[in-house]
């Protein structure tokens, strides 16, 4: 099929590579030059293991391009819909600029009746107000038909969630439109992807709903080990006994320093503003207390360095361990590891931050923050180490082989993703979040 993917970021991309890669005939349309310059040139403009392989195999065969021109779409059979939509600046609420942005660029080149799915993450009736819009914008005889198509990939799994997805959520409101998807996606329903057919409301909500229960699962064991704090007991021990119970599961049950990232902070703020809007505000206000422990867990640790080294930052050497908002990506927005550093500095400590592969975009959005190239660069003459993204890099290093070169021998381990005997063995006196005892 020839299909067209509007706004290539991290989801873009990564869906229009992996749309080439089931055999489609795919254009990616961006706003962003420099970064259609990029995906040109075979290079993925961020850390996803494994798409760059994807891309370059597709782009060699002919069957994936970029542009910035919205006309390069106007061909395409489905037009996929992956900006971004981020919050508001002074505002809970989803900014939808990019989507209307899209919707005003795209709709003059609709010549032929045609399917646009989206994959954005958007509030509950968005898609009922793209289908007024195209309807208004585009020429007639375009007979542009509106789905929601939510995409549930994890950053650093992206290519293996887009290629083999544990369920596919079409929203429609046509018959034709199913069977469009449908044949979109007929590589993965053969292999049994689970295929969950909807009206739009359901689908977009299908998502925002998943990342509210995943935030809220993540505060509620964050919970816990506020409660392990005031207690003595060990959140860690905890969890592991709440996550044998096949109920509950162990996945998303590890206490440390929360969620951060460019989709589940955002997607609950958002979610919440539109519940306000739609008179239901009381169904989510639990959403406003899973923020809040959120952001406390990031307070707390900051706490914890401070204690660590004295009472106070100033004149103390803090090394950061991680900047992504996780592991296996190169993502900061909104990273509670960088947000952690941050208010270090702010007090007057003297923060060294690393991360395999976030430095770069740490850097832009933190320069006042300094960097080392290597974990161990980064502990030189540190009074305290902080992990606060647990990146495999830092679990595999040997305490031992850094404890000389520390001035003093403090870590905080805020993932509680460290071995803790190991750490004592070399010396380290060791605090974790929600285990006082440890
Ligand atoms: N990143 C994820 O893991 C993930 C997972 C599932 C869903 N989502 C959702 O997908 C959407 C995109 O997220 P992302 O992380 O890829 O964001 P992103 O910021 O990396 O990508 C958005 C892209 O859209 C481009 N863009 C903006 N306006 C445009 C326009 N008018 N025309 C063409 N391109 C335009 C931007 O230049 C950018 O490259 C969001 O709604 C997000 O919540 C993201």
């Amino acid at each position: 099929m020839r299909l067209s993917v509007i706004g290539t970021g991290y989801l873009g991309a990564t869906h229009a590579a992996c749309m080439a890669e089931l055999g489609h005939d795919v254009v990616g349309i961006d706003s962003d030059s420099a970064k259609v310059d990029s995906l040109i040139a075979g290079r993925v403009p961020f850390f996803e293991p494994g798409l760059p392989e994807v891309l370059q195999r597709n782009l060699a065969a002919g069957r994936l391009r970029f542009s910035t021109d919205p006309a390069d779409a106007a061909d395409a059979q489905v037009h996929f819909v992956c900006v971004g939509t981020p919050q508001k600046a002074s505002a809970y609420g989803a900014d939808l600029t990019q989507i209307w942005a899209a919707v005003d660029a795209l709709a003059p080149h609709l010549r032929q009746p045609t399917l646009v799915a989206g994959k954005s993450t958007v509030p509950v009736g968005t898609a009922a107000e793209m289908t007024a819009r195209f309807q208004a914008a585009a020429p007639a005889g375009a007979d542009v038909h509106v789905a929601w198509n939510p995409e549930f990939l994890r950053e650093g799994h992206a290519v293996a969630d887009t290629l083999h997805p544990d369920r596919l959520v079409a929203g429609v409101t046509d018959p034709v439109d199913e069977a469009r998807l449908r044949e979109v996606y007929a590589a993965l329903l053969a292999e049994g992807t689970p295929w969950l057919v909807t009206d739009l409301p359901t689908a977009e909500l299908v998502k925002v709903s998943a990342n509210a229960f995943l935030a809220t699962k993540i505060s509620f064991i964050n919970a816990m080990s506020e409660v392990c704090e005031a207690t003595g007991a060990d959140v860690v021990t905890l969890s592991k006994a709440l996550g044998m119970d096949p109920r509950i599961g162990e996945q998303f049950l590890r206490a440390g320093l929360g969620f951060g990232g460019g989709c589940l902070p955002k997607d609950i703020r958002a979610f919440m503003a539109r519940a306000g809007e739609l008179g239901v505000d009381q169904a989510l206000t639990f959403l406003r207390e899973v923020d809040e422990i959120n952001l406390r867990r990031r307070r707390r640790t900051v706490d914890l360095a401070r204690e660590a080294v004295g009472g106070r930052f100033r004149d103390r050497q803090v090394a950061v361990w991680g900047a992504a908002f996780k592991p296996n990506s190169d993502d900061v927005r909104d990273s509670p590891a960088l947000d952690v550093a941050a208010a270090i500095y702010t007090e007057g400590g003297e923060v060294v931050v690393h991360d395999p592969r976030a430095m770069d975009n740490a850097r832009e959005s933190f320069p006042h923050l300094a960097y080392a190239d290597s974990p161990q660069e980064a502990v030189a003459g540190a009074d305290v180490v902080l992990l606060l993204t647990e990146w495999r890099d830092y679990l595999d290093i040997d305490p031992h082989t850094i404890a000389a070169a520390m001035r003093d021998r403090v870590v905080v381990d805020a993932r509680n993703a460290l071995d803790l005997s190991l750490w004592r063995a070399a010396g380290f006196t060791y605090r974790g979040l929600g285990r006082p005892g440890a």
